[in-house]
C-alpha cells in the first residue's frame, strides 16, 4: 500500500460558509474571523496545521472573505510600529503568521453546495497527492493537536485518516457516523460512513469531527456531484465509495473538540480557552467560579 503514504503537504480550509448562525455578527465579517480568546478561529485551525508540517494552505473562500486572507499577509506598518515600540513578543506573533509566498493559494465555492463541492473546488490545487481537510468550525483542544496526531497514526496506515469522537445517541443526527469494525486503542477501522443518519438508525456514535485525511481519488467521486443529505453534496459520500479500495482508519483524538459552530461551543471555548491562558486563566477560572455560586 505504498502508493497511498505520501506525506501530507497541502491542506484544505473551507471558509466559504455564510455564517448565518451568528447573524448579526457576521452580516459584513467572515465567521472564520470571530474570535476564541485571542485569536480567531482560521489562525487556531492554522496553527493546528502549521504543526502537523503543512506547507501549502488552500482556502476554499467566498464573497466577503477577503479579510481571511489579509490576516494571514505581510503588514509592513504593523510591523514597523511594533519594532518601533520594542514590541517583540507581538511582533514575533504576527511574524509566526505569515503564509511564504507561494504557499497560499485560494479558490472560490461560488455557490453554497456542500462541503464536499467546497473540497472539489479544490482539485486543481491538490493534484495527484494525499491532503488534508481542517473544518474551522471545530476547534480540537489536546496537548498534541488533532492533525499531528493523525498524521502520527497516517505514517503507519497510510490510505485515509479520520478523527472521531464519541456523541450522545440522540445527536447522532448531526454529523457523519461511521460503521466500526475492528476497535483497539486509539484506531478504529472504518466499514462504512452515512452523513446526518436519521434519528434511530446510526451504526453507531463514533461522529467524523472535521478533520481529515484523505487520498486524492476521493475527487473521482465528487465531481459527480452527487447530492446527499440536505440535498447538498456531502464529503462523506465520496469517502464512503473509497472503503474497502483503500485503507480506511479513525482516529479516537486524545483530546476535546468544540463546535464553534453554534453559539453555545463557541462560549463554551471562549471559556476554556480563556481558563488555559498563561496571562487571563486565573482571573477566567475566578470568574467562572463566581458566576457559577449566583446562577
Ligand atoms: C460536516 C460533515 C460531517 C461532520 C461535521 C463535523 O457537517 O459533513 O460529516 O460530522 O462537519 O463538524 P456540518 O457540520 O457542516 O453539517
Amino acid at each position: 500500500m505504498t502508493q497511498f503514504k505520501s506525506p501530507i503537504r497541502k491542506a484544505i480550509f473551507p471558509v466559504a460558509g455564510l455564517g448565518t448562525r451568528f447573524l448579526p455578527a457576521t452580516k459584513a465579517m467572515p465567521k472564520e474571523m470571530l474570535t476564541i480568546n485571542d485569536r480567531p478561529l482560521i489562525q487556531h485551525v492554522f496553527e493546528e496545521a502549521k504543526e502537523a508540517g503543512i506547507e501549502e494552505f488552500i482556502f476554499v473562500t467566498g464573497r466577503q472573505k477577503e479579510m481571511l486572507e489579509e490576516h494571514f499577509d505581510y503588514q509592513p506598518e504593523l510591523e514597523q510600529t511594533l519594532e518601533s515600540r520594542g514590541k517583540t513578543d507581538m511582533l514575533k506573533a504576527v511574524r509566526d503568521l505569515e503564509i511564504p509566498a507561494g504557499k497560499l493559494f485560494l479558490t472560490r465555492q461560488p455557490k453554497p453546495l456542500g462541503l464536499g463541492h467546497a473540497i472539489w473546488c479544490a482539485s486543481k490545487l491538490i493534484g495527484n497527492e494525499p491532503f488534508a481537510v481542517l473544518l474551522p468550525d471545530v476547534l480540537m483542544r489536546g496537548k498534541t493537536g488533532c492533525l499531528k496526531q493523525m498524521v502520527s497514526v497516517y505514517n503507519e496506515t497510510g490510505g485515509n485518516v479520520i478523527a472521531l469522537e464519541e456523541v450522545p445517541e440522540d445527536e447522532t443526527y448531526k454529523y457523519g457516523i461511521i460503521e466500526p469494525g475492528h476497535d483497539s486503542q486509539n484506531r478504529v477501522e472504518i466499514k462504512g460512513l452515512v452523513e446526518k443518519p436519521k434519528k434511530g438508525t446510526a451504526p453507531s456514535r463514533l461522529s467524523v469531527v472535521g478533520r481529515y485525511i484523505l487520498q486524492p481519488e476521493v475527487f473521482d467521486h465528487l465531481s459527480a456531484f452527487e447530492r446527499g443529505a440536505g440535498n447538498e453534496i456531502q464529503l462523506t459520500d465520496s469517502m464512503a465509495k473509497l472503503i474497502g479500495k483503500q485503507p480506511f482508519t479513525g482516529m479516537r483524538f486524545d483530546g476535546k473538540s468544540y463546535d464553534c459552530g453554534s453559539r453555545t461551543g463557541f462560549i463554551e471555548a471562549n471559556l476554556v480557552y480563556g481558563a488555559h491562558d498563561p496571562e487571563i486563566g486565573e482571573h477566567i477560572k475566578a470568574m467562572v467560579k463566581a458566576m457559577a455560586a449566583q446562577l
